[in-house]
């Protein structure tokens, strides 16, 4: 492997800003093969020497950021031992060392972010740095500004605890006579969603149906679902579009995956540390 600057390999594994581990290189804190290293410009091989930073390990590992369009019918686990996993729909070149940034339903399509950053994984999902997730869904009935209230105003889900304040918009609302579904225009960045939702089974399609984007901060154990239903809805469709700075790329067909570009893993970075 590629020798590079002590400075370098201990910022790439989060040890801290360039100058802080510059810092602590100088202060003696750092060790490559058991000897006290003073001078950041020092190059190691990843490969073959061990850096120790105030006599704890640091390995070299690269990190690694995909972006899935996840489809339905698999499950957000590294392993399950009788459903597909999302890590099955990545190329085998990818890390076998990845995990699912929070998870996605079975039945729900949409942006997952798979990575082996734990530090950035756990502040993402972290509640309290408030990362939104944006969702489109297709629900049963027609909300209005009552259900909005509802979601801005904290729901009672069942928890311990009221949901965090959450956007709910209506985006359209549309008919669905059981033979007449075929007259249906879906809205141009929705058209994906219609395709599976016209094959639902006809008692999950009641006479008129709505899309809509729900804005949350949390990721609770089925927690759209949860809050329609205690507004006395039903989802019937449910994907996301994005999670903090990161938005789903709509040239990925659902089952598809791509690493992610320098800015967008910078600006999930940046969402960290806010
Ligand atoms: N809320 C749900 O109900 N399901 C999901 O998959 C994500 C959010």
């Amino acid at each position: 492997m590629k020798k590079l600057r002590l400075d370098k390999y201990l910022a790439d594994m989060q040890a801290g800003t360039r100058s802080e581990v510059k810092q602590m290189i100088r202060k003696g804190r750092v060790t490559v093969n058991e000897c006290v290293v003073r001078s950041p410009e020092q190059k190691v091989d990843p490969a073959e020497d061990t850096v120790m930073l105030d006599g704890v390990k640091i390995g070299y590992v690269t990190l690694e950021y995909w972006m899935l369009n996840k489809p339905q019918g698999v499950v957000s686990a590294t392993e399950d031992r009788r459903e597909r996993t999302v890590l099955s729909l990545l190329p085998d070149a990818a890390r076998k060392d990845l995990f699912p940034v929070g998870r996605l339903d079975k039945d729900t399509e949409g942006l997952l972010l798979l990575t082996n950053d734990g530090p950035l994984a756990h502040a993402l999902l972290s509640p309290r740095r408030h990362v939104d997730k944006v969702y489109r869904a297709v629900v049963s009935g027609v909300p209005g500004q009552r259900e909005q209230e509802a979601f801005a105003g904290g729901l009672d889900i069942g928890d311990e605890t009221e949901t965090l304040p959450a956007r709910l918009e209506i985006l359209g609302v549309r008919s669905f006579e059981a033979d007449a579904r075929e007259t249906v225009v879906p809205s141009p960045d929705f058209s994906a969603e219609v395709r599976d939702w016209r094959d639902a089974d006809e008692q999950e399609l009641p006479g008129r149906c709505s899309e809509v984007e729900i804005t949350i901060r949390e990721g609770r154990y089925h927690q759209i679902k949860r809050m329609f239903e205690a507004v006395g809805m039903r989802v019937l469709f449910l994907k996301r579009m994005s999670m903090g700075p990161l938005n789903l790329d709509p040239d990925l067909e659902p089952g598809q995956a791509r690493r992610l570009t320098a800015e967008e893993i910078d600006a999930l970075r940046k969402a960290e540390h806010r």
